[in-house]
Formats: structure tokens, C-alpha cells, sequence
């Protein structure tokens, strides 16, 4: 879907943006109501490579090849756990409390390392939960299911309608860029050692430079120098995209996501709801997920989401009315994006009912092939 309501509009220093979220007691003030945290794991090791690349080669990774998170990976996403409990320390209790926080991660080995490691960043334990003198870590629950019955991360599970309409819009997309871009595939093509490489190649290439260059950059490739960085970047960025290319794609992609969503934040929202969910849902995801939910509501930037970028999403009310509030956070920088800023909550969920859908009448159209 490239209709881009927005972009980013500030960028927040980190002490700036905490008076953000201090809520008052007044009636009137705005009270932060729920919090949604979803980061992308951390820095791992490539899944596929290029012919041409010796590094690619599970003796130069000593925690495996095919997506493995890496000692880096490990540390971006404890930091990351530093910062949300700064930034939320005012929301969330000193000591860990299930009623309050919710962890999820789709059965990756990243995202569940990863969203453990944010976790023990967030909860040093304190008080009474000290029960090691040496070790400053305690187990944090971390929920999960199987790829195959993953109700928030559909886009993880097989759906035919959907395959087969994406593959045609990548086949679309891809004899366009060819055309477009004949010498840049053609340099790729040389070096990598392919004799065909499609839009999902050349965003591969661009995955692998990625892992190397946040592990050890002695393993890009002599030519690497030669790349047009910013065209690779460009492409890549489009490649990610193509799973929005469509309203009916992005429905097959990312409904059940929002339906989730939904239902969760109603709770907050409706007073019908007695039993409220834990007010802080943290998730740990892949970029394939993360890309999707920006670009069906218009706040995707065309660039590849980084190793631990997040997106939070903030409810807050002020007297009847509740309203959300989207921040992008990637290395030690936080945007507010106005794609979603102080936006109606009501209005939101409307703007976005075509593309919601729960996941049983989803598994129906993705089997209407
Ligand atoms: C709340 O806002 C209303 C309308 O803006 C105002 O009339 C009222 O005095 C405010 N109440 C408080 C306690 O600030
Ligand atoms: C992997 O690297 C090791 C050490 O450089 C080498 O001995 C081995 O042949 C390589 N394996 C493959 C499949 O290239
Ligand atoms: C990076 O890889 C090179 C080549 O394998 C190796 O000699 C070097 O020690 C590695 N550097 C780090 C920081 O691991
Ligand atoms: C809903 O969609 C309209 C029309 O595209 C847009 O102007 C508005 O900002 C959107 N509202 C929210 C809350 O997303």
C-alpha cells in the first residue's frame, strides 16, 4: 500500500522525551493506559548466502549459521531492556510483576533469545526477588507457539492465496527493477557467482552485508567497495515492501496482527472488560513482520528495519477519549511518527478495518486458492 500519510517528525533526545510519558492525577491530564513494545531480535548470522562467499561457513560462526543471534545481538537487546525500563520506570513497578507485563515471541531462536535478553535488562532482580548474590538475573516468562498455530505473527505460517499473489507482484516488481536497474543487476550477478538473481536475491545480498558488517567486516567481499550501498539499500527496501504491494496482500499479511491488536487494546478501552491484560505487551519479531505492520498504516520509510529497531505503540486517555501514539527507535535515537500521532483510537481501528481480520476467517481465505 504506498499511501504514506506520514513520516517522521521529531526526533527526540532521551532526556527530552521522558517528560512525555509522566502522567498527573488530575482528571483532565493524559494517563499512558497500555503499552505495545515489538523489537526486532538482534544481530545474527545469515541464513543463505551467495555462491561466492567463503564466509558463509558454520566455522567462522561460533554459534551457527541460519539466523543465529550472535554475542552482539545479545547485548543490543539487553540494552534495549536498560532503555525501556527507564523510559517506563514510572509505568512499571521496580520489582517484576506478572500482572503487568506480557512477553511473546514467535518460536525463533532469536526472538526468544533476543526478548530474554531485553527482559533480564528490565528486571534486575530487586528486594525479595534477589535469590543469587552473584547472578543479577532472574527468569522472566516468555510465551510462544509453534510457527504453524502463531495467531499474532500469521505472516510466519504458509497461506497459499497469499503465496501465490505475492509471488506474482515480486515477479512484477522484479522485471520492473531489472529494467530499471540492468547494470547494477548485472554487476551482482558477476560477483555473487548467480547466473539469475530476483529482487529477494539482491535484498539477500544486502541481509548478508548486514550481518558481516555488524560482526566482523572482514568478511564482506573484496568487491563489497564497489557497491552502490545506496541502490542495495534502496532495492532492499523495496523488496520489503512487496508483502503491502496490495490492499488484499496486506490483509492476508498483517490482519490477524491487528485483530490481535484490537481485541487487546479494547480491553483497555471498553469498561465492559473486567480482567484487563498486563498493561505492558512486549514481543520480539523479525523484520518480514515488522515491515508489514509499519506499511499498512503508512509509516514505513522504505528502509530495512535494523537489528533491535522498535516499535512501541503508546494508549493513553484523556478523559473519554483514548489515543495512540507511534515511536520508532533504532540505535540510540527515538522518532515519534506522525502516522500515528495522538491519533484517535476509535478513528485508527476504523481506518484499518478492511485489512483486520481474526485469524479463522484469515486461515478461510488463505485457502481459497
Ligand atoms: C478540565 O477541562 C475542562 C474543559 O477544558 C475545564 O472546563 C475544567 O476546568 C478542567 N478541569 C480541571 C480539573 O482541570
Ligand atoms: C569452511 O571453512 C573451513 C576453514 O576455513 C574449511 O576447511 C572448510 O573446507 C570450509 N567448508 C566449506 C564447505 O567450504
Ligand atoms: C574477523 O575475522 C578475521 C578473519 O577470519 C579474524 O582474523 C579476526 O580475528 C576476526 N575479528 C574478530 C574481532 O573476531
Ligand atoms: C484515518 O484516515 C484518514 C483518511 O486517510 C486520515 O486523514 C486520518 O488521519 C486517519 N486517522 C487515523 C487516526 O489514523
Amino acid at each position: 500500500m504506498k499511501t504514506y500519510w506520514c513520516f517522521l517528525i521529531f526526533v527526540f533526545t532521551y532526556d527530552g522525551f521522558m517528560q512525555g510519558i509522566s502522567s498527573s492525577s488530575s482528571d483532565n491530564s493524559s494517563k499512558l493506559v497500555a503499552v505495545v513494545v515489538i523489537s526486532r531480535h538482534g544481530d545474527r548470522s545469515p541464513f543463505r548466502s551467495f555462491p561466492n562467499d567463503k564466509f558463509f561457513n558454520e566455522s567462522y560462526w561460533p554459534n551457527g549459521l541460519g539466523g543465529q543471534m550472535t554475542e552482539y545481538g545479545i547485548k543490543r537487546l539487553y540494552k534495549l531492556g536498560q532503555w525501556l525500563r527507564e523510559r517506563y520506570n514510572h509505568f512499571l513497578s521496580d520489582i517484576y510483576s506478572r500482572k503487568e507485563i506480557y512477553a511473546y515471541a514467535p518460536d525463533f531462536d532469536r526472538c526468544l533469545m533476543s526478548i530474554t535478553a531485553s527482559l533480564a535488562g528490565m528486571y534486575p532482580p530487586k528486594g525479595h526477588q534477589i535469590w543469587n548474590d552473584h547472578l543479577s538475573w532472574q527468569p522472566v516468562p516468555v510465551h510462544t507457539t509453534t510457527v504453524d498455530t502463531d495467531q499474532i505473527f500469521t505472516n510466519n505460517r504458509y497461506c497459499p492465496k497469499y503465496h501465490q499473489l505475492y509471488l506474482q507482484a515480486k515477479e512484477t516488481e522484479t522485471s520492473f527493477l531489472k529494467n530499471k536497474y540492468s547494470s547494477f543487476f548485472e554487476f551482482i550477478l558477476k560477483k555473487t557467482g548467480w547466473t539469475n538473481a530476483d529482487i529477494s536475491d539482491i535484498s539477500m545480498v544486502r541481509s548478508v552485508f548486514y550481518c558481516y558488517l555488524n560482526y566482523n567486516t572482514s568478511y564482506l567481499p573484496d568487491w563489497y567497495k564497489e557497491v552502490d550501498l545506496e541502490l542495495l539499500e534502496h532495492l532492499a527496501g523495496i523488496k520489503y515492501a512487496i508483502p503491502t504491494t496490495t490492499l488484499e496482500l496486506t490483509r492476508l499479511q498483517v490482519g490477524p496482527f491487528y485483530d490481535f491488536i484490537f481485541n487487546h487494546f479494547n480491553k483497555f478501552v471498553k469498561p465492559t472488560f473486567e480482567i484487563r491484560p498486563a498493561k505492558f505487551l512486549m514481543m520480539s519479531a523479525q523484520d518480514t513482520s515488522m515491515v508489514p505492520i509499519l506499511d499498512s498504516i503508512g509509516c514505513y520509510k522504505n528502509t530495512p528495519v535494523g537489528f533491535g529497531d522498535t516499535v512501541i505503540w503508546e494508549l493513553s486517555q484523556q478523559n473519554d477519549r483514548y489515543y495512540l501514539n507511534l515511536f520508532y527507535k533504532w540505535e540510540d535515537k527515538l522518532e515519534q511518527m506522525d502516522c500515528c500521532l495522538n491519533c484517535d483510537y476509535e478513528q485508527f481501528q476504523k481506518n484499518l478495518t478492511y485489512i483486520t481480520v481474526d485469524v479463522h476467517q484469515w486461515k478461510k481465505e488463505c485457502n481459497s486458492v
